[in-house]
Order: C-alpha cells, then sequence, then structure tokens
C-alpha cells in the first residue's frame, strides 16, 4: 500500500476521531459525534467533548503509527431466530493483527455469527443472542455499551456489494463521517486516506463525483471497503466479500486484506478453500451452528483433530 501515513487508524491509534457509527457501512442516524473513541470509551456516558479538543490533530504528514485492531472473543455465544437456535454456544477468539476465515457448509450458521459479533443480529425481527462478545476484554452486549460505537468499532462488508446508489464516489464513503460535522479540508483527507487504504484510489480519483453505482463490481467492494475504513474501525467482519467477484477483482480484495489485517483485526466468511489458505492465519470451521475446530489454517487443511473437518475441507460434504 503506497500511502500508509494515512491510512485509518493509524495516524494516532487513541486519538479520538469524531467518527460517527456505520451500520452496515452505512450511516445510522445523526448526532453520533464523538463515537471515534477507542474500545473502552464505549461505555456510557461517554466523554466529554472537552477533553477531545484538547487533543491536537494529528500532522499532515505524520510517520505511521501502526497498531494492530482488537482482539474479539466469543463465549458461549449463542444466537436465535424466534425459537431456533442456530448458533449454539461458540467460544472462538479472533486475534489482533490476524486474518481468522469462517468455513463451513451452507446454513451451519457464519453469517448469523457473524453478524452477533457487531450486533447486527438482534436488528431482525425476533432475533436474539446470549453469551459474551468481548473486544478488546469490553462485552460488547453489555446494557451500558454503546451499540452505535459497537458498529463503528467492527465495522462490516456484505457478500454483494452495497454502495449508496445515487451517491458519487466521493459521497459513499463520506457518508459516514459527514454525519459527524467534519471540516470540508479533513473530510476530504479522510476519503482520501480511505480509498488509498482500499486500494482504489489511483481507479478513482479522476471520477471521485461519478455515481459509485458506476464502478466495477471489485471496484464497489472495494469502495465498501473503503467506506468501512473511513470510521476508523478496530476490527472488519467481512461475509463472503469475493463471491460475486471475478478472479482479478478477487485478487485484490485478498491483497487489500492482507495489507489491511496489520491494523485492523480481519474475520472473513468465505466457501473458497483456496482463498482461506492464501488469507487466513487461522481458520475455524462451523458445523451445525456450532464450532467444530480452529487452529492455524494450514493445520487445518493438511492435518485437522476432527474428521469431519478433514471431509469438509477434502470436499467430501458442504
Ligand atoms: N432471518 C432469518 N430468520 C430465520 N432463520 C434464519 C434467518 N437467517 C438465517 N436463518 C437460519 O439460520 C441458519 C444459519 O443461517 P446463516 O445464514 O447464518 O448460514 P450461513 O452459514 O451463513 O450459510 P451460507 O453459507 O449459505 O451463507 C439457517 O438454518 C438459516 O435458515
Ligand atoms: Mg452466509
Amino acid at each position: 500500500m503506497s500511502t500508509d501515513a494515512h491510512l485509518p487508524g493509524t495516524a494516532d491509534p487513541r486519538t479520538p476521531s469524531q467518527a460517527p457509527t456505520p451500520s452496515e457501512n452505512a450511516p445510522t442516524s445523526p448526532n453520533q459525534e464523538d463515537q471515534g473513541a477507542p474500545v473502552h470509551q464505549m461505555l456510557e456516558p461517554k466523554p466529554q467533548s472537552s477533553t477531545r479538543s484538547a487533543t491536537p490533530p494529528a500532522p499532515e504528514h505524520a510517520a505511521p503509527l501502526v497498531r494492530p485492531g482488537s482482539s474479539v472473543k466469543l463465549e458461549r455465544l449463542r444466537a436465535f431466530y424466534g425459537e431456533a437456535e442456530q448458533v449454539r454456544g461458540i467460544d472462538l477468539e479472533f486475534r489482533s493483527g490476524e486474518v481468522t476465515a469462517i468455513i463451513g457448509p451452507s446454513g451451519c450458521g457464519k453469517s448469523t455469527m457473524v453478524r452477533c459479533i457487531n450486533r447486527m443480529h438482534e436488528e431482525i425481527p425476533g432475533a436474539r443472542a446470549e453469551g459474551k462478545v468481548l473486544l478488546d476484554g469490553l462485552d460488547i452486549y453489555d446494557p451500558a455499551v454503546d451499540v452505535v460505537a459497537v458498529r463503528r468499532a467492527i465495522g462490516m462488508v456484505f457478500q454483494k456489494p452495497n454502495p449508496f446508489p445515487t451517491m458519487s464516489v466521493f459521497d459513499n464513503v463520506a457518508a459516514g463521517l459527514r454525519l459527524a460535522s467534519r471540516k470540508a479540508g479533513d473530510l476530504q483527507h479522510r476519503v482520501e486516506s480511505a480509498l488509498r487504504a482500499a486500494g482504489l484510489w489511483e481507479e478513482v480519483k479522476d471520477r471521485l463525483s461519478a455515481p459509485g453505482a458506476g464502478l466495477s463490481g471489485g471496484q464497489q467492494q472495494r469502495l465498501c471497503i473503503a467506506r468501512s475504513l473511513a470510521v476508523e474501525p478496530e476490527v472488519i467482519l467481512m461475509d463472503e466479500p469475493c463471491s460475486a467477484l471475478d478472479p482479478i477483482a478477487t485478487l485484490k480484495i485478498e491483497e487489500l486484506i492482507d495489507q489491511l489485517k496489520r491494523h485492523v483485526t480481519i474475520v472473513i466468511v468465505t466457501h473458497n478453500m483456496q482463498q482461506a489458505a492464501r488469507v487466513a492465519d487461522r481458520t475455524a470451521f462451523m458445523l451445525g451452528g456450532e464450532l467444530v475446530e480452529v487452529g492455524p489454517t494450514e493445520k487445518i487443511f493438511t492435518n485437522p483433530d476432527d474428521p469431519r473437518t478433514e471431509e469438509y475441507v477434502t470436499g467430501k460434504f458442504g
């Protein structure tokens, strides 16, 4: 990546950014200032803005302070749709600075589990979760936690690129930031940084005012990643981000994931075993709403502990 100096999340890891929280990478509601707080500041009441204004802005060309993203730990996580339990008591850690792939047959609960991690699951009528999701030790299901801040800290990218169709490339990335009334110059800087971090800047810098929907599928997916990065998340959840993309666009996303993992913890759901092998440090295999096993990717693919994992990764079912 050519522009680490302004990668979101690297300028000053613990400087409040006042960025708003996206829901599904998109803006949620107005009045979301003060959401750029680190994890421990997600507890309400939020810090006074006076302490924030005392923080000097990062210099325009500050040297990057690359820090890893936050760790996420699931403890006995269960998820329900009405009475149906589809995630059945999962204990799993997503380590800081790593990419973790989630694999398993269709319907085994991968998307459901991932949506629990940024509290999107509960948005589905009748759906609820039990257990703990710890973000750097803080339980994001604690009643005192600000859900909006959770979704800023833990961004999400979906299978189908979902840019706002009528918005320009620039506005798609700026959407979440605008809600925080950022100054125009700063907004431009942040949008450019996010587009560079998503590996898209060179391709779109001359068409920032063109509609986001006019980009190719792979570009749209990187636009969605840029939108997610703009609010400086600690973690990005990717649910089959490449399944609608051709091999070249897929490769670009995979290269991007490899670069981003230095400062954003990444969880990627994939049906593509080769992709898991290429991008993931660790791989978790799920079956029937349960975690069968998790381990270093190479071990999961070559010498798994559980025979069901071996059957799945060798294509015997799923
Ligand atoms: N909105 C919903 N309401 C009720 N049940 C649901 C809902 N969404 C998913 N489910 C059920 O929960 C289970 C897990 O679904 P989920 O989408 O998490 O699986 P998945 O592993 O992501 O599958 P795929 O690989 O096909 O995307 C399935 O049995 C599914 O039918
Ligand atoms: Mg799914």
